[in-house]
C-alpha cells in the first residue's frame, strides 16, 4: 500500500524529518524557503498531512484546493494561523504543541520583563557604543521587580508558570485577568488574585501578556488601555502580535506614558513597526520565547508524534478538534 505523503513546510531538526520518513513519503524544506500562498498550495499537492508553523496560513481556500489533506500538525502552541472551524467542517484534524514549551516560554517572558524593568538592552547598547565614561547615581536606574505587582493577562499554562516565578522567586504580588477564574487551589500557593481588566491595567507594575490571539483579543492593549497604566509600569508581550497596537505602544513609550516594554511578537512580523525600532525603552526579540534547543526539539517531536498517530489511524496526543476523530470513528463504524 502506498505510504501517505506529508509536507514539512519549514526546516526542522533533520532527525524529525528522518523519523517522519520512516512512516511517510516526506517532502521537506531544508533550505527553509518561506512558501508564499501559491507555493504552499502547490507543495501541498497530494499530501495527506502537513507539519506547519506559525508562518503557514491554513484557511478555507487552501483546504478547498486540497480535499485529500487530513491532518495539519502545527509546531506551535498558538494556532491563529489556522482556521480551526474551516478544518473541522472539512474533517481535517488539527494538532498543536502545548505543555512542552510552557516553562521555556515562561523563562523568556520573565527575562524580558526583567530586561525592560532594569533597562538591560538599553544599557548594554550604551556600553558597547563606547559612551560609558563614569559611574553616576542615576545611570540607567530602572524599576524594581522583586516585591512589585505582577499583572498577567491570560492565565493559562504559561501565565501560571510566569506567576510562579514572580510569586515564589521574586516575592511579587500576582494579579491576573482571564475569562475564567483559576481554581482557588491554583490561586492560593501563588497568592494570585483575579481582577477585572481595568484594575489589572491600573495596578500592575509589570504587565505580561500571555493570552491567545483571536479577533476578540485584537488590540486588547491600545492607546486607551496604555493611558490607564502607571507611568512607571512595563509591558511585556510573549503572546502574539496584534494583541498590542504597536503604533499606540510606540507613541506611549515615546511620551513616557509607560516606562518600558519588551516584545517578542509583532503585528505583521517579521516586519517590526519602524517607530518601535527607534526607541531606547523597548526590548525587541524575534519571536524566540520557546527557543531553547531542548524545547524546540520537543515541539518538533510532538508535532511528528501527532502526524504519525493521526495518519496511522490512532489518537494524536494533542488534538485541537478531537470532534473530527470522533466523527471519523463513527463513520468507519469503530
Ligand atoms: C508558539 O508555540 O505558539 C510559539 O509562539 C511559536 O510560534
Amino acid at each position: 500500500m502506498a505510504r501517505p505523503a506529508v509536507l514539512v513546510a519549514r526546516a526542522v531538526f533533520p532527525e524529525t524529518v528522518q523519523r517522519l520518513a520512516r512512516h511517510f513519503e516526506v517532502e521537506a524544506n531544508p533550505a527553509d524557503r518561506i512558501y508564499d500562498r501559491a507555493e504552499l498550495i502547490e507543495h501541498l499537492r497530494g499530501k495527506a498531512g502537513a507539519l506547519t508553523t506559525a508562518s503557514e496560513r491554513i484557511d478555507a481556500e487552501l483546504l478547498d484546493a486540497h480535499p485529500q489533506l487530513r491532518v495539519v500538525a502545527n509546531m506551535a502552541v498558538g494556532y491563529n494561523n489556522i482556521d480551526l472551524a474551516a478544518c473541522s467542517a472539512r474533517g481535517v484534524l488539527v494538532t498543536n504543541t502545548p505543555d512542552v514549551l510552557t516553562e521555556t516560554t515562561a523563562d523568556f517572558g520573565f527575562a524580558l520583563m526583567l530586561a525592560a524593568a532594569r533597562r538591560l538592552s538599553e544599557s548594554e547598547r550604551f556600553l558597547r557604543s563606547g559612551a560609558w565614561n563614569r559611574w553616576a547615581y542615576d545611570l540607567f536606574s530602572g524599576t524594581d521587580v522583586h516585591d512589585a505587582t505582577l499583572g498577567i493577562l491570560g492565565m493559562g499554562r504559561i501565565g501560571q508558570a510566569i506567576a510562579r516565578r514572580g510569586a515564589l522567586g521574586f516575592g511579587m504580588k500576582v494579579i491576573y485577568h482571564n475569562r475564567s477564574r483559576l481554581d482557588p487551589a491554583l490561586e492560593a500557593p501563588l497568592g494570585a488574585r483575579w481582577v477585572d481588566k481595568a484594575a489589572l491595567l491600573r495596578e500592575s507594575d509589570h504587565l505580561v501578556l500571555v493570552l491567545p490571539y483571536a479577533p476578540a483579543s485584537h488590540h486588547a492593549i491600545g492607546a486607551a488601555e496604555l493611558a490607564t497604566m502607571k507611568p512607571t509600569a512595563t509591558l511585556t508581550n510573549v503572546a502574539r502580535g496584534g494583541i498590542v497596537d504597536d503604533a499606540a505602544l510606540a507613541a506611549a513609550l515615546r511620551a513616557r506614558r509607560i516606562a518600558a516594554a519588551a516584545l517578542d511578537v509583532f503585528e505583521g512580523e517579521p516586519q517590526v513597526h519602524p517607530a518601535l525600532l527607534g526607541l531606547a525603552n523597548v526590548v525587541l526579540t524575534p519571536h524566540i520565547a520557546s527557543a531553547s534547543v531542548a524545547t524546540r526539539r520537543a515541539m518538533a517531536e510532538l508535532a511528528a508524534d501527532n502526524l504519525i498517530a493521526a495518519l496511522g489511524g490512532g489518537r494524536p496526543p494533542t488534538p485541537l478538534n478531537p470532534e473530527v476523530l470522533a466523527r471519523s470513528a463513527r463513520a468507519s463504524g469503530a
